[in-house]
């Protein structure tokens, strides 16, 4: 079976759970190589078992910078290419400034903010190689939030800060990067299920409606990797329905 992403190797950051798991499986699904990236190895190992024998495994913490490279490097060695990469490895807490702790404070940034400059520093020459190669076009897209656009209650600060900021950075990409046609999207999520907002108490006593599906995101992705080649998606912000801020 044919797939639109025949022949594309894609890396994707925080493919142990979540937005990452799902955008893996959907990658995968368009016929997609991917490598997975993430610190939990017997999750990612459960993934690559499903999705076939050319996966790759890669145990990392994005927030060490090195590591990380030689990640990316591994990835590149292993495929031969790199054509998608995926930012989506993120930590967020939800803790009124007053009484957060600094230690939580610098995590987010460093797995945010720290984390997706790494990981792009990383992967942005293998991305314009592939770009002038046969596909003729490369893709980095970004895991940013509702709250990189907005701080839409005062607990969010340091996350949405972390948001912000790779909004920022990824805007001067899309300028930099146009004419080496590697396409540079945002996809900022409302409230998703997932291990991170069962753990940070956002899930609360939401209903079925304000609420979305790791797989809700992985479609953005999808449609933000799979344009002709003359198309930009740039930014997809996407909220459950009954979301209002
Ligand atoms: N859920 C939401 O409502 C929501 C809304 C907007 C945006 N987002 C964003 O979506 C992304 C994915 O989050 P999720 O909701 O799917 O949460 P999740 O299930 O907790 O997934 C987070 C992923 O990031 C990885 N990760 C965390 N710290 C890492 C580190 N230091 N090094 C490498 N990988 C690391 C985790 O893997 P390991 O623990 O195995 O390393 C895990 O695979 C994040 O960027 C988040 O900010 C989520």
């Amino acid at each position: 079976m044919s797939g639109a992403l025949d022949g594309v190797v894609a890396a994707v950051t925080g493919a142990s759970s979540g937005i990452g798991e799902a955008t893996a499986r959907a990658l995968a699904a368009e016929g997609a190589t991917l490598a997975l990236l993430a610190r939990r190895r017997d999750r990612l190992e459960s993934l690559a078992g499903e999705l076939g024998t050319a996966t790759t495994v890669h145990e990392v913490d994005v927030s060490d910078a090195d590591a990380v490279a030689g990640s990316i490097d591994e990835v590149v060695a292993r495929h031969g290419r790199l054509d998608v990469l995926v930012n989506n490895a993120g930590y967020g807490t939800m803790t009124p400034a007053a009484e957060a702790d600094l230690a939580e404070w610098r995590t987010m940034v460093d797995v945010n903010v720290n984390g997706v400059l790494a990981t792009t520093h990383a992967a942005l020459r293998h991305l314009t190689t592939a770009a002038a190669g046969d596909r003729g076009v490369a893709d980095v897209v970004t895991i940013s939030s509702v709250a990189g656009r907005k701080v839409a209650n005062p607990a969010v600060n340091v996350y949405a800060a972390t948001k912000h900021a790779v909004g920022a950075f990824s805007e001067a990409l899309r300028q930099e990067f146009a004419a080496q046609h590697v396409r540079i999207g945002l996809v900022e999520p409302g409230l998703v299920r997932s291990e991170l907002t069962a753990a940070n108490g956002a899930l609360g006593e939401v209903g079925e409606l304000g609420v979305m599906e790791a797989t809700d995101i992985a479609e953005a992705v999808i449609y933000m990797v799979t344009r002709p080649r003359r198309v930009a998606v740039n930014e997809i912000l996407v909220r459950p329905i009954e979301q209002t801020r």
